[in-house]
């Protein structure tokens, strides 16, 4: 089985992180995922505090493996963030900034710290704020992120890291995803295009079903989601979503001013948490042009494993050194 550092650093079996998203109900995929040896992980955006904590109290009843508990400054939910420390999750994920007294806190509750970074300007401030796991998240990632692609941006990271296991996140749909990310430096993957698609996954069907026709031109990177998003709670707090088409995106892309953030940010929080978020913001990466089926997630999880282990091996057996002159 393939092991890293990574590994020991979670406790888990296998290098492979579930990704979190935002305020979409993934308490069944999340513990699928710890069952197969993964992290699974549960996010938290715009969900009411009594409402996570049911999620949380169910995830407990699913599985006794380590798990991790996301954040973000779009915006921060101080009351969620506190709820989380006394849930005391094995790690607490953190995205569009890096805040190192909410770090040091976390640490405190003895809570370790995944922080996912967009640039190599964030990663030095996760090292400087003694993260305990970086997640290089390259601009092709579904959900919010930067600009700098995954292939750049992890080499990037892997070099300033000092020994801070870097994890790749950004277009890792399959095995080779993994194989690569590995051979970039990094000591794992975190996964959420291609987790979507998941049976386990309580996200609408039609929403897995365009993941799994999508060209990868069908993701649009969004310039103007300050008009129906929250603002960011940092100053230095950046990110731009990446998303599958809509009717409602593309007129916001086309004429942003004539969407009303009063009205339209409401809105779509209601449609979230009524499970047709999809109708607005389906949250996706081009990845969804190498996902062509809905599967259990232990199978997904074991295939991309499996399948990294081969090709790592084969490729090293190919790549034959050339005999001396
Ligand atoms: C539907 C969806 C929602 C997301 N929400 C969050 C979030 O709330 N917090 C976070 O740290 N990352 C979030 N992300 C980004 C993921 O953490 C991860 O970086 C990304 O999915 C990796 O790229 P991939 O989609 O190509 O696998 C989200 C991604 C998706 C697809």
């Amino acid at each position: 089985m393939l092991r890293t550092r990574l590994c020991d650093v979670l406790g888990i079996e296998v290098p492979l992180i579930g990704a979190p998203y935002g305020p979409f109900d993934q308490v069944e995929l999340a513990a699928a995922i710890c069952e197969s040896g993964g992290l699974g992980s549960l996010g938290t955006a715009v969900r009411p505090v009594a409402d996570l904590r049911r999620q949380w109290a169910r995830m407990r009843e699913l599985t006794d493996r380590p798990f991790a508990i996301n954040h973000t400054l779009r915006p921060l939910n101080e009351e969620a963030f506190q709820a989380t420390l006394d849930e005391r999750p094995a790690a607490i994920s953190f995205h569009l900034g890096v805040p190192d007294d909410l770090v040091e806190r976390a640490h405190d509750a003895g809570i370790l710290w995944i922080q996912q970074v967009m640039d190599v300007q964030q990663a030095e401030q996760a090292v400087r704020a003694g993260t305990d796991v970086i997640v290089a998240q390259g601009g092709e990632a579904g959900g919010q992120g930067g600009e700098v692609s995954t292939v750049v941006l992890v080499p990037q990271v892997v070099d300033i890291a000092a020994g801070t296991p870097v994890v790749a996140a950004g277009g890792i749909a399959d095995g080779r995803g993994l194989a690569a990310a590995l051979v970039l430096g990094a000591q794992g993957v975190a996964i959420g295009t291609r987790l979507l698609a998941s049976v386990e996954m309580n996200i609408a069907a039609e929403w897995k079903s365009r993941i799994v026709a999508a060209e990868a031109r069908d993701t649009i990177k969004l310039a103007h989601s300050d008009r129906f998003m929250p603002p960011f709670s940092r100053p230095d707090a950046y990110g731009f979503p990446r998303s599958l088409r809509t009717a409602f995106l593309e007129d916001v892309e086309a004429h942003p001013e004539r969407v009303q953030p009063a009205e339209a940010g409401p809105r779509i929080v209601e449609a979230m948490l009524a499970g047709r978020g999809h109708e607005f913001l389906p949250f996706t990466g081009p990845s969804a042009a190498l996902v062509h089926d809905i599967l259990p997630a232990a199978e997904i999880v074991r295939r991309i494993v499996d399948d990294a282990e081969t090709i790592l091996h084969r490729t090293a057996e190919s790549c034959t050194r050339a005999a001396p002159h």
